[in-house]
């Protein structure tokens, strides 16, 4: 079809850029006797023959008109990943149509840090860290990092974030992840998604959907019901879409309910498209498809990284009539339309595979998004800050000799270097005599360094990596006996835990302070010599619960993880995470939401009323305002993260309360500071699945306020409901 057909049949405001174009043309081609404005002339001769690349029209549109000039064979090259890529580069590729102008798709992973084996990057810590920090103005920095050292390194579909809730606390990619709570994921999400995109690249929100273990991954089977697929599994996907605006979103390994994720029109053609109108394109995992006629018909559009289902394949099914072209049609045009909504036509993409996207400022990035999200979880007699004329031994493998600074698999990075916690620490003092080093091989070495030294600091690990679950929620090894044997000859002893999930801590009770520190990333040791000598006053807190016992936790039963006969049953419903320990009553060892501080705050005056109408926002009407004080009583600067839960009228099978707000403050010694947090509607909805739809029940509401899901110490009831728009809160 010739573009004069184009023009006359696509646009009504075509014609208006297409006059503009022949005179600016014309103008040119009069005035123009050098160089530069002649390639000005081509370019606006391309723009003509190719209108499709003119800024003034919607995505949308401009999406239309290309498709209209594509053969079945420039279509088919768009829905499927390439083999023809650049050596040694992107995980995935789509070759550009030089014939039309469409760029390359170069598509690499990326959670904390380019990944694929990619040099000179940046290692950030891992998700599962930044989200600890509870910041999202943080985590939006970490988006804007990795979405410019990718666009830097050439790519232009950053694969990630992964935002799966995490259901299972042994799931093998937890780190990956920012934890237990939809809500929770769903604000990390948007603010990750929002840096990524800001600095060129298109982000994927993955994996879709209840991807949450590894084991069985291509073949296991979640049986969930909707409500909880609603409620829990799918938040973090809608606020991705609505308020993240993620351009990818891309289809998981396993089944839900019977069917593959990559096929599941229930999963795609419902719940993102007619649900969510989601307007991207949804690519599949690699190696998540299964089928060409049951995809396309499913939603999936776009197959990674190969052809085998969407290239000849799809192409005789089109032939053949199985598949119409309209369909092969719109899942180009959701492809191209991300495509334009982010301007690849527009911008040059000058960046490439070999090039060093390093900078000191991101260095330091690192090092800041490690002292941010590292958790103290238990500080007897305030045994930390540690004094710097302490001597201190620093025992275990990632404590010095090799540094546990990341997770593997996919997400994987090439560290331009590591530092170790030794190094760290000998760097911060610079007494290096006074801090000895026990790798924690032999028992009564580490026993006589301990006995010596004021303090002795054990650094334990767990192997985390995509591909597999860990066995149980015990620290691998004898690493466990390492931490009792340290804790008998030293009063003083801290464990620092460098683990891609929560484990388990049979010695709690022996040893005097507890760290969460993840996989810190390449600044580890400068990071946790910080924390640990209270250059940094820790804010973090856990986005997940620790459990106490191996039974204790949501999914002990077989059932449910690993599963039996292919199957996982999701039995547990809507009590993953703290929700089913403050259902069950089930004492966690640390609760979700909680971390210490070297200071102590104080919450008061708690306000809980109807939100005015002017508050509202586009997609979710927000109903109650929440506000209070917070209070920083102790003798030094810090921060404290409130948060808000909402408990439901009983009687609709909801957990006991849930996360609805947080907001972190960062306080001098002494100071108050006033906190607000607007609900929105979805705060005090319940999935009706018999409905299909979202409901408000009527009645009394609970607004519970603290700083852990466990502490809680203001709490007030709102009436919400038709009958009760104009209620106001009554303090108890
Ligand atoms: C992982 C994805 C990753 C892809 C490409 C898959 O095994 O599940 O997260 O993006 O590989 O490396």
């Amino acid at each position: 079809m010739s573009s004069r057909k184009v023009f006359e049949d696509e646009m009504s405001t075509y014609p208006r850029v297409s006059g503009f174009l022949i005179s600016a043309v014309l103008a040119l081609l009069l005035a123009a006797p050098h160089l530069a404005e002649c390639q000005t002339v081509v370019r606006a001769e391309q723009q003509m023959s190719r209108p499709w690349n003119s800024k003034v029209l919607t995505p949308g549109q401009r999406a239309n008109l290309l498709i209209k000039q594509m053969s079945l064979d420039e279509k088919i090259a768009m829905v499927h990943g390439s083999v023809q890529k650049p050596a040694k580069t992107y995980v995935g590729y789509v070759p550009a149509n030089l014939r039309l102008g469409i760029p390359a798709i170069s598509l690499a992973d990326g959670r904390a840090g380019v990944g694929n084996h990619a040099h000179d990057v940046t290692l950030l810590p891992a998700p599962i860290a930044v989200a600890s920090s509870w910041d999202v103005g943080l985590i939006n920095e970490y988006g804007k990092v990795l979405g410019q050292e990718q666009w830097a390194k050439g790519t232009n579909v950053e694969l990630g974030p992964s935002i799966d809730v995490v259901r299972v606390p042994e799931w093998g990619r937890t780190f990956e992840s920012y934890g237990e709570d939809p809500y929770f994921n769903g604000q990390m999400a948007i603010a990750e998604i929002n840096g990524i995109q800001s600095q060129g690249p298109i982000a994927d929100a993955n994996m879709y959907l209840t991807m949450n273990q590894e084991k069985n991954r291509f073949k296991e089977d979640s049986i969930v019901d909707e409500r909880t697929l609603r409620e829990i599994y799918f938040p973090p996907f809608e606020a991705s879409i609505r308020e993240g605006h993620v351009g990818t979103v891309m289809c998981a390994y396993v089944k839900t309910n019977g069917i593959y994720s990559c096929e599941n029109p229930f999963l795609l053609n419902d719940m993102l498209r007619k649900d969510l109108h989601f307007d991207g394109w949804i690519m599949s995992d690699w190696g998540a498809v299964h089928s060409t006629v049951a995809s396309v018909r499913g939603g999936l559009d776009q197959e990674m990284p190969d052809d085998k289902f969407y290239g000849d394949a799809l192409k005789t099914a089109v032939i053949g009539g199985q598949v119409s072209m309209h369909d092969l049609d719109s899942h180009v045009r959701n492809i191209l339309v991300a495509m334009f909504r982010q301007g690849l036509f527009d911008k040059k993409q000058l960046g490439n595979w070999t090039a060093n996207v390093r900078s000191l400022e991101h260095d330091a990035f690192s090092r800041t998004v490690a002292e941010q999200g590292t958790v103290l979880l238990k500080n007897d007699h305030s045994t930390l800050p540690l004094s710097e004329t302490a001597s201190i031994v620093v025992i275990g493998e990632a404590g010095g000799s090799d540094p546990k600074v990341e997770g593997a698999g996919s997400s994987a990075v090439v560290a331009p270097y590591k530092v170790s916690p030794l190094d760290g620490i000998r760097n911060r003092v610079g007494a290096k005599e006074r801090i000895t080093y026990a790798d924690g091989s032999d028992l009564d070495v580490v026993a006589k360094l301990a006995h010596d030294a004021d303090v002795a600091i054990v650094f334990v690990h767990t192997d985390d990596s995509e591909g597999g679950d860990r066995p149980d929620l015990r620290l691998p090894g004898n690493q466990d006996e390492l931490i009792s044997a340290v804790a008998r000859v030293s009063k003083k002893t801290i464990v620092v835990l460098d683990t891609g999930g929560p484990v388990l801590m049979p010695w709690i009770d022996e040893v005097a302070g507890v760290i969460e520190a993840w996989y810190p990333g390449q600044e580890d040791g400068n990071a946790i010599a910080a924390v640990l000598y209270g250059d940094v006053n820790p804010s973090a807190k856990l986005p997940l619960t620790f459990a106490r016992s191996a039974d204790g936790i949501p999914t002990a039963q077989e059932e449910q993880w690993p599963g039996v006969n292919g199957l996982s049953t999701y039995s547990e419903k809507l009590n993953v995470g703290y929700r089913w320990y403050d259902a069950t009553h089930t004492q966690p060892l640390f609760p979700f939401g909680f971390g210490l501080s070297y200071t102590t705050f104080k919450l008061s005056d708690l306000v809980v009323k109807p939100a005015k109408l002017e508050s509202a926002t586009q997609h979710m009407p927000q109903r109650v305002l929440v506000r209070l004080n917070v209070t920083n009583t102790g003798a030094r600067e810090g921060a404290e993260v409130v948060q808000a839960y909402v408990a439901q009228p009983a009687g609709n099978g909801e957990p006991p309360y849930q996360l609805r707000g947080f907001a972190k403050v960062q306080l001098k010694a002494g100071e108050t500071k006033s906190v607000r947090f607007l609900l929105d509607e979805r705060s005090f909805s319940i999935y009706d699945a018999s409905l299909h739809r979202w409901i408000s029940p009527n009645g009394t509401y609970e607004v519970l306020v603290g700083t852990s899901s466990r502490d809680l110490p203001l709490q007030l009831p709102i009436t919400v409901g038709n009958a009760a728009r104009k209620a106001s809160a009554h303090h108890r």
